[in-house]
């Protein structure tokens, strides 16, 4: 099993939480760009979760990305993935609302035993193609330090032709990880395609 991600700072988190489990031995993590990357051998399963799709520039890079998925799945293999979803009209939910002012409470994480305050809000593109999520990390002595991603986001249909231009057939797309069907008031997209 492989974990490919951009950032150093995710695969040492991967690799800390990996370490607390009996599977560490099998996950191989690889720094690498997720729009071009090149591993030895297919796999039977691709799995790009929580919205990575959304993070790494637009249709374009999307287009990059599903192609090199393809390459690396075996015959048969599944890709599976799961994205905010936004309607026809640009409609779409995120914590915080689309263009919130102010830094909302989203999760309290511990971090070495102290208890770290993650707050978001988010800036919504004047064409509405793209957000900025921020989030400001607060200490309790209240240090804090503020972050930004830009996701570029894509409606279903369009995300549907890269999909099929990438080459993969048996496109199904949920609003739920429990399988409802996907439609206009769904939040999220959970898409397998093989
Ligand atoms: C919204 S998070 C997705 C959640 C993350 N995959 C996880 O399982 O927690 C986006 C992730 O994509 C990574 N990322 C952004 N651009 C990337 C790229 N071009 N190649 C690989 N990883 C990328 C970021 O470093 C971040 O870890």
């Amino acid at each position: 099993m492989v974990g490919l991600d951009v950032d150093r700072t995710m695969l040492t988190l991967a690799h800390e939480a990996l370490e607390a489990t009996s599977s560490a031995a099998r996950v191989e993590l690889v720094l690498g760009d997720m729009t071009e990357f090149d591993l030895d051998g297919t796999f039977d399963r691709i799995i790009i979760p929580f919205n990575g799709l959304w993070a790494i520039g637009g249709a374009d890079a999307v287009a990059r990305c599903l192609a090199c998925a393809r390459g690396h799945l075996e015959a048969g293999g599944v890709l599976l993935l799961d994205v905010y979803a936004i309607d026809d009209d640009g409609d779409y939910e995120l914590q915080g609302g689309p263009d919130s002012a102010d830094f909302e409470l989203m999760a309290t994480v511990v971090r070495g035993g102290v208890e770290v305050q993650v707050l978001e809000r988010n800036a919504l593109a004047p064409d509405a193609t793209w957000i900025d999520v921020e989030y400001r990390f607060v200490w309790p002595d209240g240090r804090t330090l503020d972050d930004r991603m830009r996701h570029h986001f894509l409606p279903w249909p369009v995300l549907a032709t890269l999909l099929f231009e990438a080459g993969f057939t048996d496109l199904a797309v949920a609003g739920d990880f429990d399988g409802a069907r996907f439609d206009e008031a769904s939040e999220i997209a959970v898409v397998s395609a093989r």
